[in-house]
């Protein structure tokens, strides 16, 4: 407890002040609901057109008209002006389970709050979702969306809330150390949170190799919504085919092509400082490509030894690559590093597929293109992070409800978004595949996708990432912020410093939780950690 007030009172301090005070009023103004609740079904005719109309932070505005029919199609048209790139218009098909059934809620709140970080050009696949929980359930879903790619901002204003005791009724989180880490912060640790163990049992989301890797212990405190990928490397074609270059399948490539790119002073990689997180995910790819999966498991467990040479070889090469970076690379986020990508400012950017989703929604112009299937009109390349072929690094998102007067709607919202319904209208939009292998390849609109559930299927390895989950948050953020200064400085010995202390605090949270990924049947990728008692 000592640990996690400490904890809590530097992440605290850490997040903007302005926002901690806005998210908590969010959250007090919310209505509280009554506790029990009785649920009939009823049938309701279709088709429906809802039209929502969203203002999106900065400076463009998206119309999007989303119409359900009652042959279970959805259609979605963007009008869209975007200042970044190009304006256009385009009109996307994807099929939907049909939602022919409305239910009607009596004694749950009529507005529940959830909190996110699904803002600006990435908020499509969730305002989807939230639009048919809400034609299904009646309940209004207040989406607080704190900004920020892999949730830099809004996990430090969901830990405010709940160390508050104003949490909301339902949050975004990641598989893995970074729920532990709100479990820390709530006042009777996992008891603070709804287990939904039994309800992803009713959804048959249990058994499956998503649902597994999401448990902690063998519980799932957080349900699981989508599956992400995080060792990929995106490749604009044109950059490369202009000098010549081969597309990078071997590290050794990579570093080649970095290099002439940087001799004819053109960025090789638009990484994004402004929210760090690309940059931190740059050296973990390096990290999983020099070590191999079990090493980087190692690391997230912090049973790694620290004076491993690969970490010395990963961050090398980091520092080498750093100097390729654009000079405006401080202020970059993620998805204008995507915008810089398309235009050609640079030639390659490492992420996660949720670049799938951004360039699907925004940029349907752009030909995105799997790296076995490159046509002759391909803009884009997606291929693994050379030197990771064979390796899935897994990111999940999940929702966890905490206990509370708003419990059973936050459950409700969780079940819908979990279940094979709920993804199924999520995941094609956001650029990942969903957590049931059954799931026919035709809902996905990309190739990078159904790509993707090949290269799931048929991984040799599975690894959790680092960046999005495996690291305890305040671990997660120091990591960050030193990335940063070792791309800014290229001092190494303060970034061994870091990685040393990164490992034996990680060691430290993940043994006084005793908790692991997995269950004991089925451990994460066949790893047990020594406090683990069998
Ligand atoms: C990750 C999250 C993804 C995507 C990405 C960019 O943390 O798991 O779903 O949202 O951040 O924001």
């Amino acid at each position: 407890m000592v640990l996690s007030v400490s904890f809590a009172r530097r992440a605290i301090s850490r997040a903007a002040a302005g926002i901690i005070i806005g998210v908590i009023v969010t959250a007090i103004v919310v209505g509280v609901g009554t506790y029990y609740a009785t649920i009939s079904r009823i049938h309701v005719p279709a088709p429906r057109t809802v039209t929502v109309t969203v203002t999106k932070p900065y400076t463009t505005t998206v119309t999007k008209t989303v119409a359900i029919t009652t042959t279970a199609t959805k259609a979605i048209t963007k009008t869209m002006v975007s200042t970044s790139v190009k304006t256009t218009t385009t009109s996307v098909t994807s099929t939907v389970t049909p939602t022919t059934t409305s239910t009607v809620t009596t004694g749950l709140p009529k507005k529940i709050t959830f909190y996110t970080w699904w803002a600006g050009l990435e908020r499509f696949a969730i305002d989807a979702l939230i639009h048919a929980f809400e034609q299904k359930y009646h309940i209004t879903v207040i989406k607080t969306a704190v900004p920020g790619g892999a949730g830099v901002n809004a996990k430090f204003a969901i830990l405010a809330l709940i160390m508050a005791g104003k949490p909301p009724a339902a949050f975004q989180v990641h598989a893995s150390a970074e729920q532990i880490s709100y479990f820390m912060a709530a006042p009777q640790h996992t008891k603070s949170f709804v287990d939904l163990t039994n309800v992803a049992k009713e959804i048959g989301l249990y058994n499956t190799p998503a649902a597994i890797a999401s448990m902690l212990s063998g519980h799932l405190y957080g349900l699981p919504v989508d599956l992400h990928r995080a060792n990929l490397l995106f490749i604009n074609i044109h950059v490369l085919k202009k000098y010549g270059l081969p597309i990078p399948r071997t590290l050794k490539q990579l570093v080649y092509d970095a290099m002439v790119l940087k001799k004819h002073g053109v960025p090789a990689f638009l990484q994004a400082g402004a929210d760090q997180f690309t940059v931190a995910m740059l050296w973990t790819q390096l990290f999983l490509a020099v070590g191999g999966p079990k090493k980087y498991i190692e690391f997230m467990y912090g049973t790694l030894n620290p004076n491993d040479p690969a970490i010395k070889k990963a961050t090398e090469l980091f520092v080498n690559l750093s100097k390729t970076f654009p000079s405006n690379w401080m202020s970059l986020d993620w998805t204008s590093a995507v915008a810089a990508l398309i235009k050609g400012e640079g030639a390659f950017v490492v992420d996660g597929d949720w670049v799938v989703g951004l360039i699907h929604d925004v940029y349907p112009k752009v030909v995105l293109s799997p790296i076995d299937n490159i046509t002759k009109n391909t803009d884009i390349v997606v291929e693994p992070f050379p030197g990771t072929q064979g390796i899935y690094s897994l990111v999940i998102d999940c929702i966890m409800v905490p206990k509370g007067p708003e419990a059973k709607a936050g459950v409700l919202f969780a079940k819908f978004f979990a279940s094979k319904q709920g993804q199924e209208i999520f995941n094609p939009l956001k650029g990942a595949i969903t957590d049931y292998p059954n799931t026919p390849l035709n809902i996905y609109p990309t190739e990078a996708q159904k790509w993707e559930v090949k290269q799931y299927s048929t991984a040799k390895y599975y690894v959790y990432a680092l960046i999005h989950g495996g690291l305890f948050d305040d671990v997660w953020q120091k990591f960050l912020q030193s990335s940063i200064l070792l791309a800014q400085t290229g001092n190494t010995n303060l970034w061994y410093k870091m990685i040393d202390w990164a490992i034996h605090q990680e060691y430290k949270e993940w043994s006084a939780s005793g908790m692991f990924m997995g269950s004991l049947q089925h451990p994460f990728a066949g790893y047990i950690p020594p406090w683990v008692k069998k």
